[in-house]
């Protein structure tokens, strides 16, 4: 719900991190403002994400993929402004509109990443419907810690209702500064409401987060300390995203009930 607190970095961040591991990922820029297209170095394309959701056949998003600027590695479904008249339910089911169109898709990408708008409409309710993990981003400040709470319960809500296969969300905090008193207190009152479902590690506030979107490039190529830094963190969450209950985990078979 509060706007500007990270979830377009951290989108862009776990982009970065699996292309960076010689992985594909596919982008699906699902808010009108469109920062996730522009910080993939991409301007336009023929197909939107607002397009794919008023078609919403059966894989229909693979029409809508272009390369983003980063390499062919990651790929791009590009919002433009028309996605906001697509934020209102509008008949049965529309929120899984973007869960039909992705069918299959995720055989072909190592990862999906959609970045959500700042509000819990249907573009939002489609994102959660259509996706397996959810990362809550927040910062260490009243407004956006409320903010934080009202997602955690719309998680709640789609988990009990139409998804029940998306996992418990991750809180992430964004922005800390760990110097500031008053981040400190904000932080481990979050910690407490939620003990486990804060993400250990919180992202510290850098320069590098605004350049290296600025420029459209990827933070695993911003070359600097700060770059290394945070390029550090976004691969440590995609792994936890990956492996919730631990990396010992990754090698275990799935159980089948045959
Ligand atoms: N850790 C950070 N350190 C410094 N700047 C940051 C950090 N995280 C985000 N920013 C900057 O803050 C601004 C808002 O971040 P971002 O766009 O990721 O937020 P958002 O939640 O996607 O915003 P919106 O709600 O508008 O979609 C951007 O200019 C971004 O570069
Ligand atoms: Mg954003």
């Amino acid at each position: 719900m509060k706007g500007g607190v990270g979830k377009t970095t951290v989108t862009l961040g776990l982009a970065s991190a699996a292309a960076n591991a010689g992985e594909s990922a596919l982008v699906v820029d699902l808010d009108p403002q469109g920062n996730a297209s522009m910080g993939c170095a991409v301007e336009q394309a023929p197909f939107t994400s607002g397009d794919v959701l008023a078609d919403a056949r059966p894989g229909v998003a693979a029409q809508a993929i272009v390369p983003s600027g980063w390499g062919p590695a990651v790929g791009v479904i590009v919002a433009d402004r028309a996605l906001e008249h697509r934020n209102l339910r509008e008949g049965d089911h529309s929120e899984l509109r973007l869960r039909t169109s992705l069918a299959t898709l995720d055989r072909q990408w190592s990862i999906i990443v959609i970045d959500c708008p700042p509000s819990l409409g249907e573009l939002t309710r489609n994102a959660l419907m259509a996706a397996d993990a959810v990362v809550v981003v927040t910062e260490p400040g009243y407004f956006a810690l409320r903010g934080a709470q009202q997602a955690v319960d719309a998680v709640s809500v789609i988990r009990s209702g139409g998804n029940p296969l998306l996992r418990e969300p991750l809180i992430v905090v964004n922005r800390a500064r760990t110097t500031v008193a008053d981040h400190r207190s904000r932080i481990s009152e979050l910690r407490a409401a939620y003990p486990h479902l804060v993400w250990g590690t919180e992202i510290p506030e850098r320069n590098a987060v605004a350049q290296s979107e600025g420029a459209g490039i990827p933070i695993h190529q911003w070359d600097s300390p700060a770059g290394r830094e945070l390029a550090g963190i976004f691969d440590a969450l995609l792994t936890d995203l990956r492996y919730p209950f631990g990396q010992a985990h990754r090698q275990r078979p799935i159980p089948r009930f045959t």
